[in-house]
């Protein structure tokens, strides 16, 4: 292992069928008035809402509703959700939705007291509030991001024209949150491999950065494999509970900040996506999808050793008798073969990008100077281009 860092992370999960039990005492800790936070009313139709209000009712809560909260989180939702906290005194906001409500959640906790421009302050500048925020708790219903247990907060703003993503420190990551892999059942088919793809993008993000033999990527293998295996038996039956509950609990700890201990990171394939979905509103995992086989192939070169171990120890190529460059080849073929399997969108165009819009795509995708090879704006437009 190189480098330092102080591995701590305060989510208390519950996890399980019965998880919601735990949901009343959870609530016991924090103060009188609720705001419950969601999407569009999914939770409404499959019974997440009755049970999540009736532990409400048994807990004693009044409760302050906040519906409408939409995939890729806007802004203006967010200061929507400022002003319910403010004129309601919300003690806790309890977000019940996939990653968006929750992304949302914390965007909201964030800002409600923020006397300065939030999305200047915590969106472009990454800095820490220092006014009081709000408790945020949530009941995870989609599966991918991993924003019940980690600080991350992604928000778009139409007007300024980016959707960014702020990761909080540990203040505002949910201080409990409810994994109850029956309620992710009625996830669409679509949502649900997007999930999938969104939980491989973030484990490769953080095993495709440094050079030393690191034990967080052997970690980070074993959650690869197993999500490998889940996933080709839920694309098929999205009723097998055994392998729905084990992604449920890979997107966890794919992005709960233990996968980067000793490493760097890359995340250039989500400012990618993050730009797709600007200007189009597609489904995050999707986005990623459509762009990671065209990325990959681009930076092999720049990171072979890793490619290559990519390729033998997640998808078993034999290498004996090849050149580093055809095992790593061989890798991301696999890769390509099971995301076919699965069924996720293998291109942008089927996403709305297009010839007339890909420039304003490219000039909104954030370059990052870490992972293999930091970008010119040119191999932007080249990634997009092949991902059409
Ligand atoms: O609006 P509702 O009714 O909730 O419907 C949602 C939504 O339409 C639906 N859904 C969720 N649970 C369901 C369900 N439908 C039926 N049954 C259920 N049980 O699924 C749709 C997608 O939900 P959403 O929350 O948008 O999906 P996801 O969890 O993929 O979240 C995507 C957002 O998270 C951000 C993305 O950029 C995107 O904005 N990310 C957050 C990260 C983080 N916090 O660390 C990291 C990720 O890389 C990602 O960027
Ligand atoms: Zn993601």
């Amino acid at each position: 292992m190189q480098g330092n860092f102080t591995y701590h992370n305060p989510t208390k999960l519950h996890f399980g069928e019965n998880a919601m039990a735990c949901l009343v005492d959870e609530l016991k800790n924090y103060g009188p008035v609720v705001m419950l936070s969601y999407g569009s009313g999914s939770i409404k139709r499959n019974g997440v809402y009755d049970a999540v209000m009736a532990a409400l009712k048994e807990a004693g809560k009044t409760v302050v509703e906040d519906a409408g909260v939409m995939p890729n989180p806007t802004y203006e939702k967010v200061q929507e959700g400022c002003r319910l906290v403010r004129d309601n005194k919300v003690d806790l906001i309890l977000a019940v939705g996939g990653g968006s409500t929750i992304d949302y959640a914390k965007g909201v906790s964030a800002s409600a007291y923020c006397e300065e421009d939030a999305w200047q302050k915590y969106w472009v500048s990454h800095k820490d509030p220092s006014c009081r925020t709000v408790p945020v708790g949530a009941v995870l219903t989609m599966v991918g991001t991993g924003s019940e247990m980690n600080g991350g907060s992604v928000i778009t703003n139409r007007k300024a024209g980016f959707k960014l993503g702020k990761v909080f420190g540990t203040d505002l990551f949910p201080r409990f949150a409810i994994l109850n892999p029956r309620f992710t059942m009625t996830v669409p088919q679509y949502q649900m491999v997007a999930g999938f793809f969104d939980i491989m993008s973030h484990l490769m993000e953080q095993y495709f950065a440094g050079k030393a033999d690191c034990t967080t990527d052997y970690i980070n293998e074993g959650l690869m494999r197993s999500l490998i295996h889940s996933s080709r038996i839920a694309a098929n039956n999205p009723q097998d509970y055994e392998a729905r509950a084990n992604i449920m609990w890979t997107a966890t700890w794919a992005l709960n900040t233990l996968l980067k201990c000793g490493k760097g990171g890359d995340w250039e394939v989500h400012q990618i996506g993050h730009a797709i979905g600007l200007v189009t509103d597609a489904t995050h995992g999707m986005t990623l999808a459509s762009v990671s086989l065209p990325y990959y192939r681009h930076v092999m070169h720049d990171g072979l050793h890793q490619f290559v171990r990519f390729a033998t120890n997640v998808w078993g190529v034999r290498p004996e008798g090849k050149s580093d460059e055809q095992v790593a080849k061989e890798g991301l073929d696999c890769l390509e073969a099971w995301m076919k399997e699965i069924g996720v969108v293998m291109h942008s165009g089927e996403l709305g990008v297009t010839n007339e819009n890909l420039q304003a795509v490219a000039d909104a995708v954030l370059i990052l100077p870490v992972g293999y090879r930091t970008l010119t704006r040119d191999e932007v437009v080249e990634i997009l281009k092949e991902s059409m």
